[in-house]
């Protein structure tokens, strides 16, 4: 086999065979395979796209470049959730307790912020002491314990998919859509999990812009884990204005642990139920939505799903005080309040220039290298469908003083106005 022909042949809009992708992931990642051939293969699959077949064995042959994480010790489903990633996206902080507050596993293995997302890792760590590095036998013995454990990549999970990905962000082939299912696959599978729910975001703050492109990853990825018989539900959700109020660390932590008490932002708690409500049933403790989202609704009230997240803090050698006494973490030195020059209803709050406001105080990192600062954020005081008057306070910017009049003028750039009322909608489609 040569990589040439492989390239030709998908140049040409044929279905590759899965020896020919093994091939190639193989040679790609012990080095027989340059970059310069991987660069024309992804942009052929760019133009020319693939079948389900080819991205689910493309995905597997990624999954195998690396080690998987073998949960089947652990009794019970083992369920995980993955975001696309957003601005304000706190969900895992208030979805994973309040499932595994029911004696469902919740094993999450996930990410630090870049750019203008932000990362659950990084939201985490904004609780003193709070630990993410675990082994895979203490992640495996938490969850025994506790059903509940979030931590960073331990394992060697898909390395083809590392190589790929920095291969695509310099050769504009990341937004294909194959290719993103494929890669945010290989490292689902990966996981161990049995039942995997997806957020899938649309809107200026995602990666997919339009319904119909998100639509069609979401399609993909389930199809991809549904032929590894997993169970999958995909989400997709509105991103058309951050998530919730708060946008960055402690702000963050923050508004879970309200929305653990019961009083969160509503568009976070429908995400949470939503999401939460597949995951319930798919673990076989309920057996429709309304079912589900009315058991996980009493995990609020009765507040096993605050306890649950303190417990896991304090296993993970945070400081759980925080929890239940939130007072206690320390937000930004200047506290601005951002007005509005305008008035009418709030149509559209551009994600994507919030979260970048956010990192350019230090909520969020520009390069891989930088640090964070836990205390600063922004909180939206107006979300879409609000009424604003002049002079009115849009959102509370958190700074230690690090470009702050950039950051503000940025907020007030993001927010839209029209004259007439406007319903924000945010759970689009569900795909199972
Ligand atoms: N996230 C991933 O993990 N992979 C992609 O290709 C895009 C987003």
């Amino acid at each position: 086999m040569r990589a040439v022909d492989i390239i030709e042949k998908k140049r040409n809009g044929l279905e590759l065979t899965n020896e020919e992708i093994k091939f190639l992931i193989n040679g790609y990642t012990n080095g027989d395979i340059p970059d310069y051939q991987m660069s024309a293969f992804t942009m052929a699959v760019y133009f020319q796209g693939m079948n389900d077949n080819e991205a689910t064995n493309l995905a597997l042959a990624m999954l195998h470049s690396g080690d998987e994480l073998n949960l089947d010790m652990i009794e019970g489903v083992k369920v995980d959730k993955h975001s696309t990633g957003g601005v304000g996206d706190k969900t895992s902080l208030v979805l994973a307790p309040l499932v595994a507050s029911l004696g469902i596993n919740f094993a999450k293995m996930s990410g630090r912020g870049l750019g203008h997302t932000g990362g659950t890792l990084d939201k985490l760590e904004s609780i003193p002491g709070f630990n993410i590095s675990l082994t895979d036998d203490e992640f495996i013995e938490q969850l025994k314990k506790i059903h509940l454990a979030i931590i960073g990549q331990t394992v060697n999970l898909a390395p083809a998919d590392k190589k790929l990905y920095s291969l695509r962000d310099v050769t504009a082939t990341v937004d294909s859509i194959p290719l993103i299912a494929s890669s945010i696959m290989s490292k689902k599978l990966a996981s161990g999990a049995n039942a995997i729910c997806l957020d899938v975001k649309v809107g200026s703050g995602a990666f997919m812009k339009n319904i119909d492109s998100a639509r069609k990853l979401a399609k993909l990825m389930v199809a991809i884990g549904n032929k590894c018989n997993r169970h999958m539900t995909a989400v997709l959700t509105n991103m058309d204005e951050p998530l919730g109020f708060a946008v960055g660390n402690s702000v963050e932590v923050l508004e879970a642990i309200n929305t653990l008490n019961g009083n969160g932002p509503k568009d976070l708690l429908e995400l949470c139920l939503t999401l939460g409500a597949y995951l319930v049933i798919d673990s076989n403790l309920a057996s429709t939505v309304s079912e589900a989202k009315d058991l996980l609704r009493k995990q609020i009230e009765n507040k096993e799903g605050l306890n649950k997240l303190a417990e896991m803090v304090n296993a993970q050698g945070g400081d759980s005080s925080y929890i239940f006494n939130p007072a206690k973490f320390v937000l930004g030195k200047n506290v601005i309040e951002i007005k509005s020059q305008n008035k009418g209803y709030v149509s559209k709050i551009d994600a994507l220039a919030i979260g970048h406001a956010a990192m350019l105080v230090g909520a969020g990192r520009e390069k891989i290298t930088d640090t964070i600062n836990p205390r600063v954020g922004v909180v939206l005081n107006k979300k879409v469908g609000d009424y604003v008057n002049e002079n009115e306070t849009l959102a509370t910017l958190y700074s230690d003083g690090n470009n702050e009049k950039e950051a503000i003028e940025m907020i007030k750039k993001a927010y839209s106005y029209a004259d007439f009322e406007i319903e924000p909608k945010l759970i689009l489609e569900i795909i199972r």
